[in-house]
């Protein structure tokens, strides 16, 4: 469903003009061509990667995650960005909203799993120490450059705790995922004797969700990487093809740049399920990363309904009307909840019976109906994207789709989706302010800026 923006309704005919465009977009990336290189390399190994992964790879690393989780309490999985959110959302979606919290043989004899890595409050890390302390702990750092200053920062804590714990070798419970040759994590790695697993150079970080680094955290929570891998891999056949409306990815990616060319600036992705939330956590990361350059893309703002419509469903129904909504639905709950029948029907709820919605999920399905068409009537165009069941399989051909229609993106907006120069800014800012070696220059002209700004203080 797709409906109105700002008081015109986007038809099959709106779209037909860009078509063309999309459909030589993807044959473009499929034959390698367009603005896709990082460091002279083609930042697109992850579109053939679901059909060149075979399945005694993927065994193989559910055998070693197993293996390690047989010996310890807890896994600490560190990184940021790429290097960790398609960890935590894959891992939310697919197990319990109290998975550390449940007894060991409820998480199928798997530790408990933390991250580490992706902030620097000291608050979160002293906190999560805690809880690890007097456990049997392992950690696995993920950091493709392997001079990413949060992810260095938590990996140097967590080598500490761990040689408090009286540790003398580190090797039997650290893994170090990293670039093949380059970086200091490599070096270390190589000093310390420790288990690797490489990042493909010709794979980015929110890219890299298939990469064996990924999917040996994955797997610490026993999910299933075969299912996994074959949900990429009908994605990848499913979306091969260049005609555009055959091709889930094209229209995907086309929607929203008419979105964009409308002047709509946010995409709310609002979902009916807890667990399908973590995973617009990672679109939030794709799609502005990748997007975001020279003044253009769309802000992806993720909302979980019903709650959010407590909050900024106001917004949503009367603000600026520069947003565009995308429903991440789940169509199957793994549990039925009953309304439980109240004779004196205080509350008055027992029309929910009556009605025929009998249980919270139909309620929710229901609540999520009216919100579309609510949203719709206040001039926020929708669309729907489904998701049949939380099962590794699924999940992996949602995030196959993502993956793609954000490339595609990158055509259409004109810059490449693979690189981030922006982020490097705060970067420079921070090592400038933390004194780094090398940066005397920007810290002077930090100095200067500072100086400038007026500031109002009250
Ligand atoms: O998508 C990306 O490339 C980034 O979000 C990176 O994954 C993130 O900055 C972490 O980088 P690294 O793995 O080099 O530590």
């Amino acid at each position: 469903m797709f409906g109105r923006l700002d008081g015109w309704d986007l038809s099959k005919e709106d779209l037909t003009p860009h078509i063309p465009r999309v459909e030589e977009a993807h044959r473009r990336l499929l034959s390698g061509q367009g603005d896709i290189m990082d460091g002279g390399i083609p930042m697109i190994g992850w579109l053939k990667l679901p059909l060149e992964l075979e399945e005694p790879h993927l065994l193989s690393i559910m055998e070693s995650a197993k293996e390690l989780s047989g010996s310890v309490d807890a896994f600490v999985s560190i990184g940021i960005g790429g290097s960790y959110l398609g960890i935590e959302s894959t891992i939310a979606s697919l197990t319990s909203r109290y998975y550390n919290q449940l007894p060991r043989e409820r998480r199928n004899n798997r530790p408990e799993i933390y991250f580490l890595g992706n902030n620097l409050d000291p608050d979160y890390i002293s906190d999560t120490l805690d809880i690890l302390r007097g456990k049997k702990v392992a950690v696995h750092v993920i950091s493709k450059s392997g001079t990413t200053l949060e992810t260095a920062v938590a990996f140097r804590i967590m080598r500490k705790f761990l040689l408090d714990t009286k540790i003398v070798d580190l090797r039997p419970l650290v893994v170090v995922s990293t670039d093949r040759t380059k970086g200091k994590l490599r070096a270390m790695a190589r000093e310390l004797g420790l288990k690797t697993y490489e990042i493909p150079e010709d794979i980015g970080g929110r890219f890299s969700v298939l990469t064996d680094p990924l999917l040996f955290s994955i797997a610490m929570a026993g999910i299933d990487l075969v299912q996994f891998w074959q949900g990429f891999k009908k994605m990848a056949e499913l979306t091969s093809g260049h005609t555009f409306w055959e091709n889930m990815a094209m229209v995907h990616c086309l929607m929203r740049y008419m979105a964009f060319l409308k002047g709509k600036a946010i995409e709310v992705v609002g979902t009916n399920s807890t667990y399908l939330y973590p995973l617009i956590r990672w679109m939030e990361q794709l799609f502005p990363e990748s997007e975001g350059h020279k003044g253009k893309g769309l802000w992806v703002s993720p909302s979980l309904y019903t709650e959010k419509l407590h909050a900024n469903g106001q917004m949503v129904q009367e603000g600026v009307r520069n947003l565009i909504e995308t429903f991440l639905i789940l169509e199957e709950y793994e549990t039925r909840v009953d309304i439980p029948f109240d004779e004196q029907n205080l509350d008055g709820l027992n029309f929910l019976l009556t009605g025929g919605t009998q249980e919270v999920g139909g309620i929710n399905n229901k609540a999520l109906e009216g919100v579309a068409l609510a949203h719709y009537e206040g001039g926020v165009p929708n669309m729907t994207i489904r998701i049949p069941k939380r099962t590794p399989y699924w999940i992996g051909q949602f995030y196959f789709l993502m993956e793609k229609s954000v490339a595609l993106s990158g055509y259409l907006l004109g810059h490449n989706p693979f690189i981030q120069p922006g982020v490097e800014a705060y970067k420079k800012n921070m090592y400038a302010l933390l004194g780094k070696p090398g940066t005397e220059d920007r810290i002077q002209s930090l100095h200067r800026l500072k100086s400038s700004i007026e500031k109002i203080i009250v």
